[in-house]
Protein backbone atom coordinates (compact mmCIF):
# COMPACT_ATOMS: atom_id res chain seq x y z
CA UNK A 1 0.00 0.00 0.00
CA UNK A 2 3.02 2.45 0.19
CA UNK A 3 2.56 4.24 -3.34
CA UNK A 4 -0.96 4.26 -2.57
CA UNK A 5 -0.28 5.93 0.81
CA UNK A 6 1.76 8.70 -0.29
CA UNK A 7 -0.75 10.21 -2.89
CA UNK A 8 -1.99 13.33 -2.09
CA UNK A 9 -5.63 14.50 -0.70
CA UNK A 10 -7.82 16.92 -2.40
CA UNK A 11 -9.40 19.14 -0.34
CA UNK A 12 -11.99 21.48 -1.91
CA UNK A 13 -13.67 24.28 -1.08
CA UNK A 14 -16.32 27.30 -3.61
CA UNK A 15 -13.59 30.03 -2.47
CA UNK A 16 -10.59 30.32 0.35
CA UNK A 17 -13.34 29.08 3.38
CA UNK A 18 -11.93 25.74 3.07
CA UNK A 19 -8.42 26.85 3.92
CA UNK A 20 -9.10 27.12 7.77
CA UNK A 21 -9.97 23.51 7.33
CA UNK A 22 -6.88 22.68 4.89
CA UNK A 23 -5.12 24.11 8.45
CA UNK A 24 -6.68 21.91 10.28
CA UNK A 25 -5.49 18.81 8.07
CA UNK A 26 -1.98 19.96 8.11
CA UNK A 27 -2.27 20.52 11.99
CA UNK A 28 -3.63 17.06 12.50
CA UNK A 29 -1.53 15.05 9.38
CA UNK A 30 1.69 16.76 8.36
CA UNK A 31 2.88 14.16 6.10
CA UNK A 32 0.03 14.41 4.01
CA UNK A 33 0.56 16.22 0.81
CA UNK A 34 -2.50 18.68 -0.17
CA UNK A 35 -4.17 19.42 -2.87
CA UNK A 36 -6.20 22.83 -2.95
CA UNK A 37 -8.86 23.92 -5.23
CA UNK A 38 -11.03 27.37 -4.67
CA UNK A 39 -14.15 27.69 -6.52
CA UNK A 40 -13.29 31.49 -6.62
CA UNK A 41 -14.80 32.60 -9.68
CA UNK A 42 -18.00 31.32 -8.88
CA UNK A 43 -18.50 32.42 -5.62
CA UNK A 44 -20.60 32.20 -3.53
CA UNK A 45 -22.77 28.52 -3.10
CA UNK A 46 -24.69 29.96 -0.69
CA UNK A 47 -26.64 31.42 -3.15
CA UNK A 48 -26.95 28.97 -5.97
CA UNK A 49 -28.99 26.42 -7.26
CA UNK A 50 -27.68 22.63 -5.55
CA UNK A 51 -27.57 20.99 -9.67
CA UNK A 52 -25.01 24.10 -10.17
CA UNK A 53 -23.23 23.33 -7.34
CA UNK A 54 -23.42 19.22 -7.77
CA UNK A 55 -22.18 19.96 -11.46
CA UNK A 56 -19.11 21.61 -10.33
CA UNK A 57 -18.35 19.30 -7.27
CA UNK A 58 -18.29 16.08 -9.97
CA UNK A 59 -15.65 18.34 -12.30
CA UNK A 60 -13.58 18.67 -9.20
CA UNK A 61 -13.34 15.74 -7.96
CA UNK A 62 -12.88 14.29 -10.95
CA UNK A 63 -9.85 16.48 -11.81
CA UNK A 64 -8.31 15.26 -8.46
CA UNK A 65 -8.76 11.94 -9.63
CA UNK A 66 -7.05 12.57 -12.56
CA UNK A 67 -3.87 14.23 -10.29
CA UNK A 68 -3.98 10.67 -8.46
CA UNK A 69 -5.96 12.18 -5.47
CA UNK A 70 -6.38 9.22 -2.46
CA UNK A 71 -9.28 11.21 -0.73
CA UNK A 72 -11.39 14.02 -0.96
CA UNK A 73 -12.39 16.03 1.38
CA UNK A 74 -15.55 18.83 0.69
CA UNK A 75 -13.52 22.02 3.05
CA UNK A 76 -17.52 23.54 2.49
CA UNK A 77 -20.43 22.82 4.16
CA UNK A 78 -22.59 24.03 1.43
CA UNK A 79 -21.16 21.77 -0.69
CA UNK A 80 -21.76 18.97 1.03
CA UNK A 81 -25.72 19.70 1.71
CA UNK A 82 -25.46 19.50 -2.12
CA UNK A 83 -23.38 17.01 -3.27
CA UNK A 84 -21.79 14.58 -1.08
CA UNK A 85 -24.38 11.86 -1.53
CA UNK A 86 -24.11 12.28 -5.38
CA UNK A 87 -20.49 12.42 -5.22
CA UNK A 88 -20.57 8.84 -2.85
CA UNK A 89 -22.73 7.37 -5.46
CA UNK A 90 -20.27 7.89 -8.00
CA UNK A 91 -16.97 6.80 -6.35
CA UNK A 92 -18.25 4.71 -3.92
CA UNK A 93 -15.00 3.05 -3.20
CA UNK A 94 -12.91 6.62 -3.09
CA UNK A 95 -12.85 7.90 0.99
CA UNK A 96 -14.79 11.59 0.80
CA UNK A 97 -15.04 13.85 3.52
CA UNK A 98 -18.34 16.27 3.93
CA UNK A 99 -18.77 18.43 7.01
CA UNK A 100 -21.85 19.85 8.53
CA UNK A 101 -22.56 22.62 11.40
CA UNK A 102 -21.62 21.18 14.51
CA UNK A 103 -25.35 20.57 15.42
CA UNK A 104 -24.21 17.86 18.15
CA UNK A 105 -21.52 19.01 20.17
CA UNK A 106 -23.61 22.87 20.18
CA UNK A 107 -26.07 20.72 21.78
CA UNK A 108 -24.43 19.22 24.43
CA UNK A 109 -22.22 22.26 25.24
CA UNK A 110 -25.09 24.97 25.67
CA UNK A 111 -26.20 25.56 29.40
CA UNK A 112 -28.75 28.63 28.30
CA UNK A 113 -30.22 25.73 25.65
CA UNK A 114 -30.17 28.28 22.93
CA UNK A 115 -27.90 28.06 19.83
CA UNK A 116 -27.30 29.95 17.00
CA UNK A 117 -26.17 28.76 13.89
CA UNK A 118 -24.16 30.73 11.37
CA UNK A 119 -24.45 29.93 7.78
CA UNK A 120 -25.75 30.17 4.45
CA UNK A 121 -28.80 30.36 2.74
CA UNK A 122 -28.14 27.08 1.16
CA UNK A 123 -26.99 25.02 3.89
CA UNK A 124 -30.04 26.79 6.31
CA UNK A 125 -32.56 25.65 3.55
CA UNK A 126 -31.11 22.35 3.24
CA UNK A 127 -33.04 18.84 3.70
CA UNK A 128 -29.88 17.94 5.51
CA UNK A 129 -30.09 20.62 8.17
CA UNK A 130 -33.58 19.88 8.99
CA UNK A 131 -32.55 16.35 9.11
CA UNK A 132 -30.20 17.00 11.57
CA UNK A 133 -31.86 19.42 13.73
CA UNK A 134 -34.40 16.32 14.00
CA UNK A 135 -31.82 14.48 14.80
CA UNK A 136 -29.69 16.26 17.98
CA UNK A 137 -31.77 19.46 18.85
CA UNK A 138 -34.61 18.17 19.95
CA UNK A 139 -34.03 19.37 23.59
CA UNK A 140 -32.71 22.63 22.75
CA UNK A 141 -33.95 25.69 20.57
CA UNK A 142 -31.88 26.71 17.40
CA UNK A 143 -31.91 30.49 15.97
CA UNK A 144 -30.29 30.20 12.50
CA UNK A 145 -29.25 32.95 11.02
CA UNK A 146 -28.02 33.32 7.17
CA UNK A 147 -25.14 36.01 5.96
CA UNK A 148 -25.43 36.82 2.94
CA UNK A 149 -22.84 39.25 2.20
CA UNK A 150 -19.41 37.90 4.57
CA UNK A 151 -18.30 35.30 2.21
CA UNK A 152 -17.79 37.69 -0.66
CA UNK A 153 -15.58 40.12 2.07
CA UNK A 154 -13.60 37.27 3.21
CA UNK A 155 -12.90 36.24 -0.22
CA UNK A 156 -11.67 40.03 -1.10
CA UNK A 157 -8.90 39.37 1.69
CA UNK A 158 -11.38 41.81 4.27
CA UNK A 159 -11.34 40.63 7.61
CA UNK A 160 -11.69 43.60 9.66
CA UNK A 161 -13.08 46.82 8.06
CA UNK A 162 -15.79 48.60 9.17
CA UNK A 163 -18.19 47.10 6.43
CA UNK A 164 -17.41 43.43 7.05
CA UNK A 165 -17.47 45.07 11.16
CA UNK A 166 -21.00 45.74 10.66
CA UNK A 167 -22.68 43.01 8.48
CA UNK A 168 -21.36 40.75 11.14
CA UNK A 169 -22.51 42.36 14.09
CA UNK A 170 -25.98 42.17 12.01
CA UNK A 171 -25.88 38.99 11.41
CA UNK A 172 -25.13 38.39 15.46
CA UNK A 173 -27.35 40.56 17.14
CA UNK A 174 -30.44 38.55 16.70
CA UNK A 175 -28.37 35.38 17.78
CA UNK A 176 -27.64 37.07 21.30
CA UNK A 177 -30.75 38.73 21.73
CA UNK A 178 -32.28 35.35 21.20
CA UNK A 179 -30.05 34.15 24.37
CA UNK A 180 -27.85 32.24 22.52
CA UNK A 181 -24.47 31.11 24.50
CA UNK A 182 -23.07 28.99 21.89
CA UNK A 183 -23.16 30.33 18.14
CA UNK A 184 -22.06 27.39 15.24
CA UNK A 185 -19.62 28.76 12.58
CA UNK A 186 -21.67 26.88 9.71
CA UNK A 187 -19.58 27.75 6.99
CA UNK A 188 -16.02 27.37 6.40
CA UNK A 189 -15.20 31.18 5.92
CA UNK A 190 -16.59 32.39 8.78
CA UNK A 191 -13.49 31.12 11.09
CA UNK A 192 -11.65 33.80 9.51
CA UNK A 193 -13.65 36.06 11.10
CA UNK A 194 -12.92 34.55 14.62
CA UNK A 195 -10.83 37.50 15.92
CA UNK A 196 -13.68 40.34 15.02
CA UNK A 197 -16.56 37.89 16.32
CA UNK A 198 -14.99 37.48 19.56
CA UNK A 199 -14.70 41.09 19.99
CA UNK A 200 -18.55 41.38 19.70
CA UNK A 201 -19.81 38.86 22.04
CA UNK A 202 -19.39 37.91 26.00
CA UNK A 203 -16.74 36.01 26.92
CA UNK A 204 -19.49 33.43 27.76
CA UNK A 205 -20.75 32.85 24.44
CA UNK A 206 -18.78 29.97 22.94
CA UNK A 207 -17.83 29.56 19.47
CA UNK A 208 -17.49 25.93 17.88
CA UNK A 209 -16.44 25.33 14.37
CA UNK A 210 -15.84 21.98 12.63
CA UNK A 211 -12.07 22.09 11.12
CA UNK A 212 -10.58 19.82 13.50
CA UNK A 213 -13.27 17.51 13.42
CA UNK A 214 -13.13 16.85 9.76
CA UNK A 215 -9.38 16.50 9.96
CA UNK A 216 -9.84 13.62 12.70
CA UNK A 217 -12.64 12.20 10.44
CA UNK A 218 -10.44 12.19 7.43
CA UNK A 219 -7.43 10.80 9.48
CA UNK A 220 -10.01 7.90 10.78
CA UNK A 221 -10.93 7.24 7.00
CA UNK A 222 -7.58 6.80 5.86
CA UNK A 223 -6.47 5.05 8.45
CA UNK A 224 -9.08 2.52 7.54
CA UNK A 225 -7.98 2.11 4.50
CA UNK A 226 -4.38 1.94 5.38
CA UNK A 227 -3.61 4.89 3.22
CA UNK A 228 -2.24 7.59 6.32
CA UNK A 229 1.06 9.16 4.24
CA UNK A 230 4.18 8.11 5.97
CA UNK A 231 5.94 11.50 4.62
CA UNK A 232 7.41 13.41 4.31
CA UNK A 233 4.93 15.94 3.15
CA UNK A 234 5.27 17.66 -0.43
CA UNK A 235 4.38 21.48 -0.44
CA UNK A 236 0.65 22.22 -0.62
CA UNK A 237 -0.65 23.07 -4.20
CA UNK A 238 -3.70 25.61 -5.51
CA UNK A 239 -5.72 25.95 -8.07
CA UNK A 240 -8.58 28.46 -8.29
CA UNK A 241 -11.05 29.10 -10.89
CA UNK A 242 -11.11 33.16 -10.62
CA UNK A 243 -7.54 34.66 -10.71
CA UNK A 244 -4.20 33.00 -9.69
CA UNK A 245 -2.91 36.47 -8.68
CA UNK A 246 -5.94 37.41 -6.15
CA UNK A 247 -5.69 34.10 -4.64
CA UNK A 248 -1.11 34.34 -4.36
CA UNK A 249 -1.60 37.93 -2.80
CA UNK A 250 -4.74 36.53 -0.16
CA UNK A 251 -2.84 33.40 0.86
CA UNK A 252 -0.57 35.00 3.38
CA UNK A 253 -3.24 36.39 5.53
CA UNK A 254 -5.20 33.31 5.14
CA UNK A 255 -2.66 30.34 4.65
CA UNK A 256 0.88 30.66 4.66
CA UNK A 257 2.74 32.48 1.79
CA UNK A 258 3.01 29.86 -1.53
CA UNK A 259 4.24 30.00 -5.23
CA UNK A 260 1.94 27.45 -6.30
CA UNK A 261 -0.86 28.98 -7.03
CA UNK A 262 -2.75 27.85 -10.96
CA UNK A 263 -6.01 28.20 -13.02
CA UNK A 264 -8.12 25.71 -12.11
CA UNK A 265 -8.99 24.31 -15.56
CA UNK A 266 -12.39 24.16 -15.77
N1 LIG B 1 -17.43 27.95 2.53
C1 LIG B 1 -18.73 27.54 2.19
C2 LIG B 1 -19.42 26.77 3.30
O1 LIG B 1 -18.78 26.19 4.15
C3 LIG B 1 -19.71 28.48 1.56
C4 LIG B 1 -19.28 29.71 0.89
C5 LIG B 1 -20.17 30.12 -0.27
O2 LIG B 1 -21.29 30.58 -0.09
O3 LIG B 1 -19.66 29.95 -1.38
O4 LIG B 1 -20.62 26.72 3.35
Amino acid sequence: MADAAAAPVGVFDSGVGGLSVLAEIQRLLPNESLLYVGDCGYIPYGEKSPAFIRQRCRMVAEFFREQGAKAMVLACNTATVAAVADLREQYPHWPIVGMEPAVKPAAAATRSGVVGVLATTGTLQSAKFVALLDRFANDIRVVTQPCPGLVECIEAGDLNSPVVREMLQGYVKPLLDAGCDTLILGCTHYPFLKPLLTQMIPASVAIIDTGAAVARQLQRLLGEGELLAAGPARDAQFWTSASPEHLRNILPMLWNKSDSVRSFPM
